[in-house]
């Protein structure tokens, strides 16, 4: 196992009254090499799980491990992708010092530039060092925040519905490009999403939560080839099977 949740539970302070629970003793092992989606209604505390798992969050009661070690503060094995991906380029950056951001301090600002070409290059930004973040679209500005995650040369990806804001047929090109990057690299990733057919596309094993508070309800086995393309993916019976199941257990957790 490369992360480790054990029982971890969740409470936020509220204003004058007891705190609230919004996660109760939620237990989930992420495999190394394996694509973990975790899927759930809005608000039922994704991105809470995920910052937790990321050590930007303490959690309440339980324990989070990666690679055997209790996290208590932003792991180095593990680089933390935002939704907001214009909140998360610096915009007085360009797209290559973006890039290199996330490793200047190791490597001092020059390897740092010469070293985010090639992740560049692999998002097929490789012509695009010298613009600006503001220059870009949506889905290019998400590429080059996928590269920068990418620089650090992570053993994780935690991501949190990363391509959420990016219109769907941009959201397709971004799903086979993490499906190369996958397969070319051994990452691990754990993708928080509220995107039923996104989960089936990319992971291996989706676990599904409960709306608030929150418990893993299940926890599935994809069983879906790979390599796999993100169009074809969508006509094989196992996808619509799933598609299905999950759609329908969303939406009747909601009565
Ligand atoms: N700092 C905080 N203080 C108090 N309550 C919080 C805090 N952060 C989150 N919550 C509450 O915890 C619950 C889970 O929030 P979270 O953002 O993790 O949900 P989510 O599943 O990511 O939602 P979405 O699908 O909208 O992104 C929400 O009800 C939210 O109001
Ligand atoms: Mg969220």
């Amino acid at each position: 196992m490369l992360l480790e949740l054990d029982a971890v539970s969740k409470e936020f302070p509220t204003r004058g009254g007891p705190p609230a629970r919004v996660m109760d003793r939620v237990s989930l092992d992420v495999r190394a090499g394996e694509f973990m989606a975790v899927l759930g209604p809005s608000g039922c505390g994704k991105s809470t799980l995920l910052q937790m798992a990321a050590g930007l969050l303490p959690v309440t009661s339980g324990t989070v491990r990666l690679a055997g070690r209790p996290v208590t503060a932003p792991p180095p094995e593990a680089v933390y992708v935002f939704q907001q991906y214009s909140r998360s380029l610096l915009p007085w950056r360009t797209v290559r010092d973006n890039v290199a951001f996330a490793t200047e301090h190791r490597v001092g600002r020059k390897r740092a530039r010469a070293a985010a070409e090639e992740p560049l290059a692999q998002v097929g930004l490789g012509g695009f060092g010298d613009h600006f973040p503001w220059q870009l679209s949506g889905g290019m500005q998400q590429r080059v925040a996928i590269a920068r995650a990418l620089a650090a040369e992570p053993a994780m990806l935690l991501m949190d519905e990363p391509f959420s804001a990016v219109d769907a047929l941009t959201r397709l090109d971004l799903h086979a490009l993490v499906l190369e990057i996958c397969a070319r690299r051994s990452l691990t990733v754990l993708l928080v999403t509220h995107d039923v057919e996104e989960a089936i596309t990319l992971a291996d094993r989706i676990a599904v939560l409960t709306p608030r508070p929150t418990t893993v309800a299940e926890v599935i086995e994809v069983g879906i080839d790979r390599p796999r393309d993100p169009v074809a993916t969508r006509e094989l019976p196992r996808f619509l099977e799933l598609r299905h199941a999950l759609l329908d257990r969303l939406m009747t957790r909601h009565g």
